[in-house]
């Protein structure tokens, strides 16, 4: 059973911040899942929000500002945003990282980082999956380089999902946990793909899901899978 901090281990720690992601090291999380957008001057930026307004002291869209700007903005007065790079070189294959795309327009980005972490760093396909619940994106990761690992995300169609997951073979579908039985996640795993639901915070809910068998649970607690 997997445990994945989401975006970090959030119930610890500011999301989507290196602190965040130490600490789901701490914890021992087999994966961290973490939220993506582009900066003005192409970097990946690690944020959940299209905006800065509710992590940060500042206000505007994510893309409207360069890396320098928005390293000048701080979470709870003291925290960074950190970029994609500044993440894979805490981690430093330690666990794998799940990479939620949340703007169109960050795969190629996405995609040669990845590559150069594998050709220069000695990384693995392994530490890696991409998800999205913008299946354009998850296409043109998969034409780019069909050796990514993809995490199909949905919260509302589990058989649309899986059917997508067949045609670009996909590693995983990622489904919003309330879709899932045990019934349908033998079944999703009888194609081949690994189940990881999320957001599972509430012990009841991580028992309900672990007795369906998932594969791994996303979640803000790691400490309590
Ligand atoms: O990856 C699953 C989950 O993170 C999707 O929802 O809003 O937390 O990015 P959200
Ligand atoms: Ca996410």
């Amino acid at each position: 059973m997997l445990k994945i901090a989401h975006r970090g281990a959030k119930a610890y720690e500011p999301e989507n911040t290196l602190q965040a992601f130490q600490k789901a090291l701490d914890l021992n999380s087999d994966g961290i899942e973490l939220d993506v957008h582009l900066s003005s001057d192409g970097h990946i930026i690690v944020i959940h929000d299209e905006t800065i307004d509710k992590m940060t002291n500042g206000k505007g869209a994510v893309n409207s500002f360069s890396l320098s700007e928005l390293k000048s903005f701080l979470i709870d007065g003291k925290h960074e945003i950190p970029t994609l790079n500044e993440v894979f070189d805490l981690v430093d294959k330690k666990c794998f990282i799940n990479i939620e795309l949340k703007c169109r327009g960050a795969q190629q980005c996405v995609s040669s980082l990845i590559e150069e972490y594998i050709s220069e760093k000695n990384w693995n396909y392994k530490h890696f999956i991409i998800s999205s619940f913008d299946w354009i994106a998850l296409q043109e990761i998969h034409n780019l380089n069909p050796k990514i690992p993809i995490g199909v995300l949905t919260e509302t169609d589990l058989n649309l999902a899986l059917a997508f997951a067949e045609t670009i073979q996909a590693k995983a579908i990622h489904p919003y946990y309330h879709l899932l039985t045990e019934e349908n996640t033998k079944q999703i795993q009888e194609k081949g793909f690994l189940v990881l639901p999320w957001t599972v915070n509430i012990e009841e809910d991580i028992q309900k899901v672990k007795s369906y068998n998932v594969n791994g649970i996303i979640t803000d607690f790691p400490d309590k899978i």
